[in-house]
Order: structure tokens, then C-alpha cells, then sequence
């Protein structure tokens, strides 16, 4: 029954390569402000890398403009940023060759001396969040104020502080300040619920996978059943007519597994959102 292992190990493949189609967008050093002599790097992290995910993003001057055209260098759904301009201020996302998005990320490059360390990504409702206040030539930290929607909210003699147990309360506009250097920029931090996995709708991607399954399962079971039972009729008939050469029987093979194919690229191409 090697045609049956054959045709169970293409079925697998198949599943397995057409899993859920959606990336995340991840930043290294992850902070959401950047001084422009920061070495910053951007990945989709994608469940289907033949989607071909591509990093993209707006900004004040650019529209969707792509990793590699006018700005960064890499692979497209990794890109790398040497020395960023006060312009790469923007927004960021991943993008699938279908039009699929990621999450979208705000990253703030700023030309003066002071930035707030913040998460980039959302933060979960009960986690603890630190928030660093730092200068580019300072290398220790110096005392520092925090500001949430132009308020002040703490001095810290440390230059960060640690919000404990963030609740959706937290979330808000921060920013910093450093006395005797400036003003950061300000940052959004976004606090989710704890049950809901925002950014990505993990729900529905889940929903797709096993709608995805299903379908596969019910288009490879009649073809596996029908090409075993081929097989095994035209077994029977070989082995009556040893003599006979096996071109006639089959041709109806053939035509069967072309019908199959039909089939399957048709179930394929309606199921596309
Ligand atoms: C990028 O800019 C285009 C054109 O202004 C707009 O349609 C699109 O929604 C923007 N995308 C994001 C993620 O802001
Ligand atoms: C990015 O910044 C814009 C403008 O400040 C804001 O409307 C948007 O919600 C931010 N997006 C994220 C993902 O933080």
C-alpha cells in the first residue's frame, strides 16, 4: 500500500501549508521611540511564509511605501534600519501579497535628546509596565518626570518608573522629562483585556484553520478512497491478465485524478477572503 502512504503524506502537506494566513509585527530593541543614531529592526513573524509578507509603512511624506524601496534594508518581511531619521517617524505595518495586514505599530524617531522607553505593543490588563526615561549621552539614567495626557504623574530620581498592575485606566498619551536635556516625545501605550488577544483576532484565525481542515478533509477523502479502490481493482485485473500491458486501464486513472485536481484548485480559489 504504498500509494496509499504516498497520498496520505501529500494530504499532510497540503494541511500543513495552508495553515492560517497572518503575521505579527515585531520591533528589536522593542520601544516605541527611537533616538535617529538607533539601530532598529522590524520582522513579520508569519505562520505562511509563501504569502509573502512584506513590511510596509505611512508616514508623513510616504504612502505604503515597501522595506527596501526607499527605506531600510532586508528581505521585506525582515527589514533593518541604520541610522533613522527624525522622518521615519511613522507607522508600520506587515502586508500579505492577498492584502492581509498585522498589527500596525507607531514608531517615533526623534531628533532631540530625551525618549520615553515604552511598550510598543499592547500591554495586558494586570502586567507590569516599566517606563524608562533616558537621554543618548547620559549613559547612567538621571531623575526624570512622567506625563500621562499632559499630566504629571511621578518624579522618579532613577529616570523610570514601574506601573504595577496596569488596568484599562493606564492607558493613555506618556511622555518624559529630563530637566536639564528636554522633553521626549509622546507615546500611546495600549492596555487589552486579558481574555481578548488583541492584536490579532486569534478567535477567528482559528475559525479559519479548522474550516480550512475541514474542507481538506472532505476533498482528499473521496480522493484517497476512490484512487485506493482504483488501485486495488486495477490489481485484480493485472494480476488475471499478467500478459496484458497495463496502458488501457490506466488511462480512466488518469482522467480521474485530473477531475480530482479540478476539484480541489476550485474549492481552493472560492474559499479566498
Ligand atoms: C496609509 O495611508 C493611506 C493613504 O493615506 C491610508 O489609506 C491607509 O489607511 C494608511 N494606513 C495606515 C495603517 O495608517
Ligand atoms: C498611532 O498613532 C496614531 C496617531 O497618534 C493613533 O491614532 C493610532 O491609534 C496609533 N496606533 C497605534 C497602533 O498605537
Amino acid at each position: 500500500m504504498e500509494e496509499t502512504s504516498l497520498l496520505c503524506l501529500l494530504s499532510l502537506i497540503s494541511l500543513l501549508s495552508c495553515t492560517t494566513n497572518q503575521a505579527r509585527l515585531t520591533v528589536s530593541p522593542s520601544s516605541s521611540q527611537f533616538f535617529e543614531t538607533d539601530f532598529v529592526s522590524l520582522s513579520c513573524e508569519e505562520d505562511d511564509s509563501s504569502a509573502g509578507w512584506t513590511l510596509r509603512r505611512n508616514t508623513s511624506t510616504e504612502t505604503r511605501t515597501q522595506c527596501g524601496d526607499v527605506w531600510g534594508e532586508g528581505p521585506g518581511y525582515f527589514c533593518s534600519m541604520k541610522v533613522i531619521p527624525e522622518w521615519d517617524t511613522g507607522v508600520y505595518w506587515c502586508e500579505s501579497r492577498e492584502g492581509a495586514v498585522s498589527n500596525m505599530i507607531n514608531l517615533t524617531v526623534t531628533g532631540g535628546s530625551v525618549i520615553l522607553q515604552s511598550p510598543v505593543l499592547p500591554v495586558m490588563e494586570g502586567d507590569d509596565v516599566t517606563l524608562l526615561c533616558k537621554t543618548e549621552t547620559t549613559p547612567s539614567n538621571l531623575p526624570a518626570a512622567f506625563y500621562k495626557d499632559g499630566s504629571l504623574i511621578r518624579k522618579q530620581p532613577t529616570g523610570h518608573m514601574t506601573i504595577q498592575h496596569v488596568s484599562r485606566s493606564d492607558e493613555g498619551l506618556y511622555k518624559c522629562d529630563i530637566s536639564s536635556h528636554g522633553e521626549s516625545p509622546s507615546s500611546w501605550i495600549t492596555v487589552t483585556e486579558k481574555h481578548i488577544t488583541t492584536p490579532l483576532p486569534l478567535d477567528s484565525s482559528l475559525l479559519h484553520f479548522v474550516i480550512r481542515l475541514l474542507f481538506h478533509l472532505v476533498v482528499f477523502c473521496p480522493y484517497v478512497i476512490s484512487t485506493v479502490l482504483m488501485v486495488s481493482l486495477y490489481r485484480k485485473r493485472a494480476k488475471g491478465k499478467i500478459l496484458r500491458v497495463p496502458i488501457l486501464p490506466t488511462q480512466p486513472e488518469q482522467r480521474l485524478d485530473d477531475e480530482h485536481y479540478d476539484v480541489i484548485s476550485d474549492v481552493t480559489t472560492e474559499y479566498h477572503f
